[in-house]
């Protein structure tokens, strides 16, 4: 085996299996027919292709890393969405899409660049009279944010924490026992021990604490 050996988890599997919340907050926006989607920072789309299984829309995901775009690229075509999913590599700052271009605006664990006012804001432009917006964000702050929902121009139709133990149970449990997995194939590659104590860091630093990885999905409607 080579020593220098680099390895890269794939998080995705782990990452999946909080689907359910994205299906959860969906379910609670109403019924939409061939929305236009716009997913903020959809990195490698875990979000994005449920989006385009649990409704009939079309949606655009946009990221800053093209590495993250270029796996989604390749799930679009695996999963025969590419008539209804597109990529664009752009930044959460510089939105250029004309005014109210969608329905929906969907952004998981992407609005910590711009913060929660911020993109509530400035996003509010591209949704249309009476659209929505849905943000995954961290619980921190939470009765500031709930009061930004209102001064910002929205309605909150429903807002709801994941479960105390989500993130480590369907997250970063599963993350761990794969680390320690590959620890025992790759012991004698300093390479790959290197970037598992990386994500093994990670995993110190939930234990610690596990509170501030809690996080809350937002429903909103844009009052026109
Ligand atoms: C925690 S990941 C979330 C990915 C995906 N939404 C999900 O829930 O699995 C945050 C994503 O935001 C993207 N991001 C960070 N800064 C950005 C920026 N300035 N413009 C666009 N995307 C950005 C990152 O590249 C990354 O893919």
């Amino acid at each position: 085996m080579r020593k220098d050996y680099k390895i890269q988890i794939d998080r995705d599997q782990f990452r999946e299996r909080l689907n359910k919340y994205t299906r959860k907050a969906f379910k609670l926006l109403p019924e939409l027919d061939e929305p236009r989607i716009l997913d903020i920072g959809c990195g490698t789309g875990i979000p994005t292709i449920e989006l385009a299984k649990l409704s009939n829309g079309k949606i655009i995901g946009i990221d800053i890393d093209q590495s993250s775009l270029d796996k989604l690229n390749r799930k679009i075509d695996e999963e025969g969405f590419s008539h209804r999913i597109k990529t664009n590599k752009c930044s959460l700052f510089e939105i250029e899409f004309p005014d109210e271009s969608f329905d929906l605006i969907w952004v998981e664990g992407a609005i910590y660049p711009i913060g929660f006012e911020r993109g509530l804001r400035e996003w509010k432009r591209l949704i249309r009279g009476n659209g929505f917006l849905v943000v995954h964000d961290e619980k921190k702050g939470l009765s500031s944010k709930l009061k930004k929902v209102s001064e910002c121009g929205y309605e909150l139709l429903n807002h709801f924490s994941l479960p105390m133990d989500a993130w480590w149970t369907e997250y970063y449990k599963p993350l761990e026992t794969r680390i320690k997995e590959l620890h025992l194939i790759y012991k004698n590659a300093p390479e790959a021990l290197k970037a598992l104590k990386k994500d093994q860091e990670e995993i110190e630093k939930f234990k610690k604490n596990p509170k501030e990885f809690v996080s809350v999905f937002f429903i909103m409607k844009k009052l026109s």
